[in-house]
């Protein structure tokens, strides 16, 4: 591991600062993450409007109001029909990053920003207007092609943008926005779950259309990338760009780098047959493994089921929304902990130090759960067990949102070179999407198998994620984007793959 901090240290530094305008182009480009946070809220407060249900799903309305009190405590919200209906959006969301990554290599990451957030508002709008089911599953299929546009090009995006010593921060302002979303989503749920009639459905779905449009007309303000200029062949501007984003003429060297990068990628004719040649094996193993292994975190099952959750362990009603706006607001806060260690310290440190958080407080909980509720999930927790199990919830969120979660987006974007970076994102987020899609289709079924146990399984893929980043991920704080070969040529196992040069 030594071998590879040098490695490191005796990468390129390129001249520049950081500029106001990269840190304003940044923040607009990073809004792309609210549309998929929103909907990430969206999935978990779906379910929570009996007006919805009475609507669109009378027969699992029926069913909740009729065996909420005589079914095993662990089986009560299971109900494959409504979890159907809220994935759908991340179905969509596994396919559409493939039609997204040749938008963002032919016109560019700007070009498949607009894309999103536009399709995002028109699926918003029909979801929130919708008069039957079939408008509102178009609705939502529409909003995972958004996101799945979005996710594709934003972490692409800022990285591509950000100078070298800040890439970490600049992009994790991308997970910022996610968890802003997540947050304003949970506040609109909890602020109009007491509305008469449908307006308490219907305005938090169409509340989704303004950040679609936040996102669409901020991209259009924005450059594109100087790498995506380079690409489209437009040579003068994208160094004039550089030097604008840099604040100084000296940008030979990392212009230099951009360019033969460009070449290499015009050489390519398949993206998607370049990234499985051997030379370019670590970045198809880890934008695989990445995404899988950011989903069995489980943190999802805190996003999407808090409240269902904190009711289980015993919170009344409002007290479970409530804490589920709480769990929100600590994951917004220790998402800026990452921005302001990740260049700093390091992934692998974020990475390792949240996992062990994860695995100590998911741990606790399930042995707390399992003493307390055992295997017929009939049971009850003291309120300073309640309490110190929404504490450990919490410490949990935070671990994630300082490590997995900020780098689960960031990692994939900065290792690949520009000629495999669009499919490289594309496979990350369509396998990060069907993950989302899986754990959410299957959670309430594996709780109600699993029992406690669920918690366990969890903790056992933190464990294997930890002992996989220890072997097989390489550190790349300060590595200039197009000069992250010198990394794999560091590495103990990867070095082999990678043709010198
Ligand atoms: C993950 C989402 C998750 C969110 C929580 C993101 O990085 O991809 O699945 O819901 O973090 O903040």
């Amino acid at each position: 591991m030594l071998q590879e901090d040098n490695a490191q240290r005796e990468g390129k530094i390129y001249g520049g600062k950081v500029t106001p305008l990269v840190l304003v182009i940044c923040l607009v480009a990073a809004t792309g993450g609210l549309i998929f946070g929103y909907d990430v809220g969206v999935t978990a407060g779906s379910t929570s409007s009996n007006e919805f249900l009475r609507k669109f799903f009378p027969s699992v309305y029926i069913k909740m109001k009729c065996e909420m009190d005589d079914e095993d405590g662990y089986c009560r919200f299971d109900s494959q029909m409504l979890t159907l209906f809220t994935s759908s959006i991340y179905m969509a969301a596994m396919v559409a990053p493939f039609f997204a990554s040749s938008v963002t290599t032919a016109y560019g990451r700007k070009a498949s920003m607009i894309l999103g957030g536009l399709v995002f508002f028109v699926g918003s709008f029909l979801g929130s207007a919708a008069m039957n089911i079939e408008m509102l599953i178009i609705g939502r299929l529409l909003l995972g092609v958004g996101v799945g546009f979005g996710n594709q090009s934003v972490p692409v995006y800022l990285s591509e943008m950000a100078p070298t010593m800040l890439r970490g921060a600049l992009n994790i302002f991308f997970q910022m926005a996610i968890t802003i979303g997540i947050l304003v989503s949970s506040l609109v749920h909890y602020s109009t779950a007491n509305l008469e009639g449908d307006l308490g459905w219907r305005f938090p779905l169409g509340f989704a259309a303004i950040l679609g449009l936040i996102m669409a007309l901020g991209s259009l303000l924005l450059p594109d990338t100087p790498n995506s200029l380079l690409t489209k062949g437009q040579n003068g501007k994208a160094k004039e760009l550089l030097q604008k984003i840099r604040a100084t003429e000296e940008v030979d060297e990392e212009f230099q780098d951009l360019f033969k990068a460009s070449e290499a990628a015009k050489k390519v004719e398949n993206p998607w047959k370049n990234i499985t040649q051997r030379r370019h094996r670590p970045q198809l193993v880890l934008c695989i493994l990445i995404p899988f292994f950011q989903q069995l975190t489980g943190i999802n099952v805190v996003m999407f089921y808090a409240p269902v959750l904190f009711k289980t362990l015993g919170f009344g009603d409002r007290a479970a929304l409530m804490s589920a706006v709480l769990t929100g607001i600590v994951n917004v806060l220790a998402t800026l902990v990452a921005i302001l260690l990740v260049d700093k310290l390091g992934r692998r440190f974020l990475f390792f130090q949240g996992a062990i958080q994860m695995i100590i407080c998911q741990t606790t909980v399930a042995v707390m759960i399992g003493l307390r509720y055992g295997s017929t999930g009939e049971g009850f927790f003291t309120t300073t067990e309640a309490n110190m199990a929404l504490f450990l919830i919490c410490a949990y969120v935070a671990a994630f949102a300082w490590s997995w979660g900020p780098l689960g987006w960031l990692v994939p974007s900065e290792i690949c070179p520009l000629e495999i970076r669009s499919v490289g994102q594309a496979i990350n987020v369509s396998l990060n999407m069907t993950l989302t899609f899986a754990i959410n289709q299957s959670f309430l079924s594996m709780l109600c198998y699993m029992k406690f146990g669920l918690f366990f399984f969890f903790v056992l893929f933190q464990i294997m994620m930890t002992i996989f980043i220890y072997f097989f991920v390489p550190e790349t704080r300060g590595v200039p984007i197009e000069d992250m070969k010198r990394v794999w040529k560091a590495h103990w196992f990867w070095q082999d793959f990678v043709p010198d040069y």
